[in-house]
This record gives structure tokens, C-alpha cells and sequence, in this order.
């Protein structure tokens, strides 16, 4: 669930009219900041660049100050450049610079002919990994609130959890931590464009919550766009209740998709037991009395919880559902079958929650820039309680336990506005290029309903569908991979409604 996307705002017309000086082809301002080169770490690999810029904390208001951010560079290997390419690989929180520093030639993370092409480009963004970070205070991060309340005080207790860990955070980072939304990530985006390549327009991969990030661009800056590819579609335009319902959704229904692998293969430690029913009653045991996760105080295991309930268990299912097959970075489902066999064991380690062990512990971020992005309007425990019986009734086993729900919940009393709330997307979108949007069938992140909605609200856009299991494709490296990589090396896009089957 750490991976997943989110979303929109109040008026990006206003934000573009407020903006003419970043407008192409418009002088430049007398502020555009540089990036200021760094020295390489001795443990960067061959040809990796590394920078900094400062931005604007405030578009609006630039006595507010700067804000730093980190940038990395892989340089293309052929002797003629087709460009750059900016890459982030989802979150909110991922750091598009991690991903960089691993890339190889090998690497499943991208094809071999686009680190050829291509410049690639990781803007960490404000709050994430080399950029300024977001910091809160850990201990009020590690209290345990429930986020599914069943009475009033269980709700007052959640608002009060999320308003004191808030404002721990504002104390903490400063006033950027009220200017983190995706459109102040476009605008970023946008000025590292200018200082680096200027004249050269955007082109863009981007994974899960990437695919908000290079939308949002396009919607703000439609001419300076070249060729924009996004892989597992976040719709950040729908409503509280649908996006709460696609998701909750997505995540049941490839769950039952996991449950039926393990009646197929020996890879599933489940195999010839009732996988879904040992999941339904470990959560139901959980629920009644946290099962203990002893491997916790191991030093092989960062922090994590010393047991874990069944709120946890569904949260955490969903993150370990991701990739059925295991990347460098994520575990597979033979993993998640092996965690739920050792809870059903009595030994939950596997399921734990990690617990924040500093002021910049990663996920903060992904937190703070979600209460900004993503509407999260109840403000009682009846309303809570009606998006949570809505979900369960379509999501029996999960009961909507999705990243989604997870800012719908934990942001309410968050002392940042939701300035980047859902919406349509807007007018400017109709001028970006053709671009290429990827989901799979099965997908328990991004919904392919939210594929498809994306896809009717961007002109010109070809949604290709990879029917099979899994959050994005790219790094599977199989049909969807090569029509990415297609597109963005030669410029070729697949025809409407291609199927792909890896
Ligand atoms: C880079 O390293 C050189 C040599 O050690 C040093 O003189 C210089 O100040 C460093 N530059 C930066 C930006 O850290
Ligand atoms: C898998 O097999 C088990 C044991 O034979 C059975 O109880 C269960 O219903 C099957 N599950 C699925 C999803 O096919
Ligand atoms: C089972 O695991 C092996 C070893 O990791 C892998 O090569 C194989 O593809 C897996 N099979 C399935 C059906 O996932
Ligand atoms: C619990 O599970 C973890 C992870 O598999 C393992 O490292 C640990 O040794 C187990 N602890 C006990 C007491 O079984
Ligand atoms: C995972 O690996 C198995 C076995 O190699 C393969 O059949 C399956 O298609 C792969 N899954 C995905 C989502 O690529």
C-alpha cells in the first residue's frame, strides 16, 4: 500500500494564470535557479550525476523562501542523445533517486535501449529522499489508533492522533510541509526542465503514483510535453466514495486471484490448504487478540510492531499483494503465503507494521503529501462508518483496508489544507501529445478503473492492458515493457485496446 497514487485541487486555472513566467517560451524569470552540481558519493555507480536546486517552498509567495531538492542524473550511453527522460517511480514517498543509482543494464527497472537514448532524471520530491525531508515526531507516529473506529470516543481518539502527530510534523519541517501537493511537484518539475535542458521538452515514465505526477504536469504544462508514458493509472478526479470503492475493489478481488495461485503451484506455502480460509481466520484472531510477532526485536528485521491485529494484517496485504512475482525492491506471493502460515503458526513477524525509529522516517512523506492531495471530508463516525460499510459490502475480506481509505482516514484534523483535492482533469490536458497509459487486469493498487477513467478524460491517450495479476508492468519486462519502451525510444504507440498477456 506504500505504493499506491493519489490525487486534485481547487483551481489549477488559477495556478496557471498566476504562473505566465514559467509558461514555454516566455522569458525566463529573473529567479530561475540553477542546479548546482555535487560531488559523486563514493558509492555512486559509473556515470551517475548528482545535484541540487532550490525552489520556491510557495509558487504564490516567494518570500515564503526555498525548499532544496535532490536530483540525479544517469547520462545516455549512445553517442546521440534523444533527450531526457524524468522518472518517478510512485508513492507518494518512493524516491525516483533510488531507483536511478540501480539502474544497470540489466536492471528490470528500465529497458536497455531508453538508458541508452536517454538522460534519465529523478527529481526526489519535496519531503522524499535527497530533498529537504518531511520529519515528525516518531513516537506519536508509533501510537496505535485504530483508523476503523466503532464508537464516537474511538473516532475522537483517531482525529486527535492525526492533529498531534500533524502538528509534530509542521513544528518539525517547517512550512513546507503545507506546500507538498502533487501540482507544487509539477511546477518543481517544470523549473528543473528549464535550468537543465531549457529548450528540450519533457519526457516522462512514470510508475503508480508517477502517473499523477506526469498528469498533473501535463495538465499544467501541455506544450513542453514530448513523450509521456504512465504505468499503473492513479485517477486522482473521482469522488471520496469511489475511489474508496474501486480500490477496496481492485485489492478483493486480486487477493481471490492469490487464493486461487496457491491451489496451482508448490511456490504458495497455503498449497492444498483453503489459503482464503486461513486468511479470514488469522485476521479474525488477530482481531480479537494481536497474534505476537517475535522476530521483531531481531536486528534482521527494522523496527516493526511486537504484534499485530487484524486492521494491520488487511493493511499490510495489500502491500505484500503488490507483485506477484518478487522485484529487487518488492517480495512476490510466495512471501505473502509464507507470512500468513507463519501467523496462522502464531508467528506474525512477516505481517508486522514497521515502526518509525527517527524524526525522517521514510513514510512520513507519503503521509503529508497524501492529506494534501486527497479529499478527506468525514467528520463524524457515522461518516466514517458509511464509507466503511460500503467498501466491506464489495470487499468482504478486506473490509476497504486500502491506501485510499488510509489518507480518508488519518488525515482528518491533519493541520495542512487539502490544497490538491480530486477533480477533473482540466482543460490544458487536451493540448499534451498522444501518451501511453499501462494497467493490468488485476491490479489490487490502481484500479483498471481508474485506467479507463484516465483514459476517457485524456485525448489521444491509448491505454494498453496487461491481462494478468499485479501493481504496473514495466518491470516485468514482457509485452507491456517492450510497448513502453517502443513509445518512448521510436515514438511508436500500440493500437486502442491492445491486450497483452505479460
Ligand atoms: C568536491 O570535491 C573537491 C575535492 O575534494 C572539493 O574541493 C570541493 O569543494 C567539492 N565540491 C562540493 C560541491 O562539495
Ligand atoms: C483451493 O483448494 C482448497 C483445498 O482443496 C479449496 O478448499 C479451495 O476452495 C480452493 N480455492 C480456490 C480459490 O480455488
Ligand atoms: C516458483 O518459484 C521459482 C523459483 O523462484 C520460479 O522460477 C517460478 O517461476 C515460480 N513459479 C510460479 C508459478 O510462480
Ligand atoms: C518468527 O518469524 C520470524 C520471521 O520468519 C523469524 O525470524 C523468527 O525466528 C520467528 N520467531 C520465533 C520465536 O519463532
Ligand atoms: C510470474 O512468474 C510465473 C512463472 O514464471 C509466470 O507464469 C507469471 O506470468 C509471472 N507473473 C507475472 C505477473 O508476470
Amino acid at each position: 500500500m506504500m505504493f499506491v497514487p493519489l490525487l486534485l485541487p481547487l483551481a489549477f486555472s488559477a495556478i496557471v494564470s498566476a504562473l505566465p513566467c514559467l509558461r514555454r517560451n516566455s522569458a525566463p524569470p529573473s529567479w530561475l535557479p540553477a542546479v548546482r552540481w555535487s560531488n559523486r558519493s563514493a558509492s555512486d555507480p559509473p556515470r551517475i550525476q548528482r545535484g541540487f536546486i532550490s525552489v520556491p517552498i510557495d509558487y504564490e509567495n516567494r518570500e515564503e523562501g526555498t525548499v532544496e531538492l535532490g536530483i540525479v542524473r544517469l547520462p545516455a550511453t549512445a553517442a546521440q542523445r534523444r533527450g531526457t527522460l524524468f522518472y518517478n517511480p510512485g508513492g507518494p514517498g518512493g524516491v525516483p533517486s533510488d531507483y536511478i543509482l540501480a539502474a544497470t543494464e540489466t536492471s528490470p527497472n528500465f529497458g536497455q535501449a531508453v538508458l541508452e537514448d536517454y538522460d534519465v532524471v529523478g527529481i526526489d520530491p519535496r519531503g522524499v529522499g535527497l530533498s529537504q525531508r518531511v520529519k515528525c515526531d516518531p513516537d506519536l507516529y508509533n501510537e496505535r489508533v485504530s483508523s476503523f473506529p466503532t464508537t464516537d470516543e474511538g473516532f475522537q481518539r483517531l482525529v486527535a492522533h492525526n492533529a498531534a502527530l500533524g502538528q509534530s510534523c509542521l513544528d518539525l519541517t517547517g512550512p513546507v510541509l503545507n506546500h507538498l501537493d502533487t501540482t507544487n511537484l509539477a511546477r518543481d518539475m517544470e523549473l528543473v526542465r528549464r535550468a537543465l535542458i531549457d529548450d528540450e521538452k519533457l519526457n516522462f515514465l512514470g510508475r503508480s503514483y508517477g502517473s499523477q505526477v506526469g498528469l498533473t504536469y501535463a495538465e499544467l504544462f501541455p506544450h513542453n510535453v514530448n513523450r509521456m508514458a504512465l504505468d499503473g493509472i492513479l485517477d486522482h478526479t473521482q469522488d471520496e466514495t469511489t475511489t474508496l470503492n474501486d480500490e477496496a475493489t481492485a485489492y478483493e478481488v486480486t487477493l481471490n486471484r492469490f487464493f486461487a495461485w496457491c491451489n496451482t503451484t508448490l511456490n504458495c506455502t497455503l498449497h492444498g490448504q483453503d489459503a482464503a480460509g486461513v486468511y479470514q481466520s488469522i485476521t479474525r484472531k488477530a482481531q480479537e487478540q494481536p497474534i505476537p510477532a517475535p522476530g521483531c526485536v531481531l536486528a534482521e528485521y527494522s523496527a516493526c510492531r511486537p504484534d499485530v491485529t487484524g486492521e494491520e494484517i488487511r493493511a499490510n496485504v495489500q502491500g505484500l499483494l503488490l507483485f506477484q512475482n518478487a522485484t529487487a525492491e518488492f517480495p512476490g506471493w510466495d512471501f505473502l503465503s509464507e507470512a500468513i502460515s507463519q501467523a496462522a503458526n502464531g508467528n506474525a513477524t512477516l505481517l508486522s507494521s514497521p515502526l518509525a525509529t527517527s524524526e525522517t522516517f521514510a513514510a512520513y512523506a507519503g503521509l503529508a503529501i497524501g492529506c494534501q492531495d486527497w479529499r478527506h471530508e468525514s467528520t463524524s463516525l457515522a461518516d466514517l462508518r458509511y464509507k466503511i460499510n460500503m467498501a466491506s459490502a464489495t470487499a468482504p475480506q478486506t473490509l476497504g483496508s486500502t491506501q485510499s481509505y488510509y489518507y480518508q482516514s488519518n488525515c482528518i484534523g491533519w493541520p495542512a489544507a487539502a490544497t490538491n483535492p480530486q477533480s477533473r482533469l482540466g482543460p490544458g490536458i487536451a493540448k499534451a501529445p498522444p501518451m501511453l497509459l499501462v494497467n493490468s487486469l488485476f491490479d489490487p493498487s490502481t484500479s483498471i478503473v481508474w485506467a479507463t477513467a484516465i483514459q476517457r478524460q485524456v485525448p489521444n491517450s491509448i491505454l494498453l492492458t496487461r491481462a494478468g495479476s499485479g501493481h504496473t508492468s514495466y518491470q516485468l519486462r514482457g509485452e507491456a515493457a517492450a510497448a513502453i519502451d517502443a513509445f518512448l525510444v521510436d515514438g511508436i504507440l500500440p493500437q486502442p485496446a491492445t491486450v497483452v498477456h505479460s
